[in-house]
């Protein structure tokens, strides 16, 4: 029986764990469930699958260590840079961490990463094309490749003009043509800013740099990613989009459970790959450059996005607005060395309060 400490576990990610929990009671358990602000919620799975700690972030400091003690698996599926502490804290325990939230490693990647290595903690990873690629490399994150292939489905903007990206609302961009998502990750998957989150976040994972890491926009969303090998192979791993495939696998690797439906390449017929469209996305080349710039660079990024993110779904500014906000916010903020969780967390707040000055001057 494994023990699960899920963080997040209101969520879209956190809900799909649960159900993993709700269909095989044999094989896992909750040691520690975890919420941001949703108590009903929270006390809901609490009568369902009675957990020995339950906590809702937003009741104050969490006692992090006693929270990941008793866990065989840290899956942590909060959104944004909340979710660096928590990570931090289940790596210094030496944990295996399911990690979905991917704010962790683009905002403190570097930290994360010695945390892990020092602690002898292990990262599997749960976004589908980082699962796809640890799938290719038989489920070790340390298999030789020459170059990783990220898809990408271009969102729900993909034919949109640049003009027309002006007028979208919220209620388009939350439109995703094959992923249902917490509301953020689909905001940034109509920017492309998630593929620059998830080109730093390859990057950490396999030990890579970015020279290494391609984009395609793949619009069926059916290979998850690819992996080059030096011999001329590549291997891709490939199904029908659903994100209880790489949760379930995170929790079982490298046993697998029923869980997808089998992909019928008959009727498909035809995958479609087609460049990304950089003129029209400017999120995901600030994402990049932002990682090849290092430091708290990242941190920086993450921080002015979450807080433009915010502004667009609440109606404030318009879609392009996003990515100005972003650029803004980095230009103000100098790069530091991101050696500390304070020095990271210092960047994350100064990016905020610029993204915040900028929507006011508005
Ligand atoms: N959804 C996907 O298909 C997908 C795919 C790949 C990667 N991811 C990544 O997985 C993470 C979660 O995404 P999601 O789509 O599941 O988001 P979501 O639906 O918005 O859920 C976010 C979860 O985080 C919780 N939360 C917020 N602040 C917290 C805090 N300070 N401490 C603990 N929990 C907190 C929320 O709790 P409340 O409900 O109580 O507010 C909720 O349970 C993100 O980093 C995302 O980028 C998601």
């Amino acid at each position: 029986m494994k023990k699960i400490a899920l963080i997040g576990c209101t969520g879209n990610i956190g809900q799909k764990v649960v159900d993993a929990v709700r269909c095989y009671p044999e094989k896992f358990c909750f040691s520690a469930l975890v919420c941001g602000k949703n108590r009903d919620a929270l006390h809901a799975l609490q009568e369902e699958f009675h957990p020995p700690l339950a906590f809702c972030a937003a009741d104050g400091a969490l006692p992090l260590d006693e929270i990941f003690s008793s866990c065989d698996i840290a899956f942590l599926a909060p959104s944004g840079f909340a979710g660096l502490e928590y990570a931090l804290a289940a790596a210094r325990q030496g944990k295996v961490i399911a990690l979905s939230n991917k704010e962790s490693l683009v905002a403190g990647g570097e930290l994360l990463m010695k945390e892990v290595k020092d602690r002898g903690a292990t990262l599997i990873p749960v976004d589908s094309e980082h699962s796809a690629i640890f799938q290719a490399l038989s489920c070790r994150l340390d298999t030789p490749f020459k170059k990783l292939i990220l898809t990408a489905s271009g969102g729900p903007f993909l034919r949109l003009s640049k003009e027309e990206l002006e007028h979208v609302t919220p209620k388009d961009a939350l439109r995703h043509p094959t992923y249902a998502m917490g509301r953020k990750i689909t905001i940034d998957s109509a920017t492309m800013l998630n593929k620059g989150y998830e080109v730093i976040e390859a990057k950490w994972l396999f030990s890579t740099t970015f020279e290494k890491i391609e984009t395609l926009v793949h619009p069926e969303s059916i290979v998850h990613s690819l992996v080059c090998f030096e011999d001329g192979a590549t291997i891709a791993e490939m199904g029908y989009p659903d994100m209880r495939v790489p949760v379930r696998l995170a929790l079982t690797y490298p046993e697998r459970l029923p869980c997808g439906e089998d992909l019928d390449l008959t009727k498909l017929q035809t995958l479609h790959f087609e460049q990304l469209d950089k003129e029209k996305f400017p999120c995901f080349t600030l994402a990049l450059e932002a990682g090849k710039s290092g430091g708290t660079a990242p941190a920086a990024l993450n921080g002015a996005a979450e807080v433009a993110v915010d502004a667009f779904l609440k109606g404030g500014i318009s879609f392009p607005k996003i990515a100005e906000i972003i650029l803004y916010a980095l230009d103000k903020t100098p790069i530091a060395q991101a050696d500390a969780f304070e020095t990271v967390k210092a960047a994350d707040q100064l990016a905020r309060a610029h993204a915040k000055r900028y929507l006011y001057d508005l």
